[in-house]
């Protein structure tokens, strides 16, 4: 086996998605270590799974890093610091700083729970992107693995998972069945990069 490729994780609230990461390195599906996670959100539920799993937890936000530049610079150090190879947003609300982006650059994956480039971008978050799918009458919606530029829930698409969109859904239970199947395809599309079947160009192994 390879090298476990190393994991750090950005994430705002629940943290469910870091945690199906979490689950797939323990049980070997996924061929990865966990790092470190970084949250802007002292109470979210990421750093208490974080503390809860032993993974080193960093709570650095505007408020603890004021001023231009300076959070940036500080998660990019903390992700260097742990060695990290592939970042993984997992529900992060914040855009990252241009240090961290051109440090990472081709590394940085996101999963956003709708058919990019369908229903993304800033405000499409949670049941607002489920309630968007529904409005426009959409027959099927599902998740988007993809590589993270400056702007968000945009750049390239490395995986999508179909899920169809049934008569009677709400916004709540459209979200759950695309949400299991965002835990199955972010550990799939990771144990690919894994393995060397996605070329990242960023990645050196
Ligand atoms: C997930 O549904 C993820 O796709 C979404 O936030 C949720 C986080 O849930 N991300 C976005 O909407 C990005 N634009 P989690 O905290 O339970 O993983």
């Amino acid at each position: 086996m390879a090298r476990p490729l190393r994991l750090g994780f950005l994430a705002s609230h629940n943290g469910s998605n870091m945690q199906a990461l979490i689950d797939a390195c323990k049980t070997g599906r996924l061929e990865a270590r966990p790092s470190v996670v970084i949250s802007n959100n002292s109470e979210s539920g990421a750093l208490a799974r974080a503390r809860q799993e032993g993974i080193p937890a960093c709570h650095l936000s505007g408020h603890t890093h004021p001023g231009p530049g300076v959070l940036d610079q500080a998660i990019c150090a903390t992700l260097t610091h742990h060695q990290v190879e592939v970042v993984c947003l997992a529900g992060y609300m914040k855009r990252l700083g241009p240090q961290t982006l051109a440090t990472f650059r081709g590394r940085v994956l996101n999963i956003h729970p709708a058919l990019l480039p369908k229903f993304g971008g800033e405000g499409y978050y949670g049941q607002a992107v489920h309630q968007a799918v529904l409005e426009a009458g959409e027959k099927e919606s599902g998740p988007t693995v993809h590589l993270v530029d400056e702007q968000y829930d945009h750049g390239p698409v490395l995986a999508q998972a179909r899920v169809l969109v049934l008569e009677g859904d709400t916004p709540a239970t459209l979200a759950a069945r695309v949400l299991a199947q965002e835990h199955r395809l972010y550990a799939e599309t990771l144990q690919r990069i894994a393995m060397g079947e996605i070329v990242l160009e960023g990645l050196k192994r």
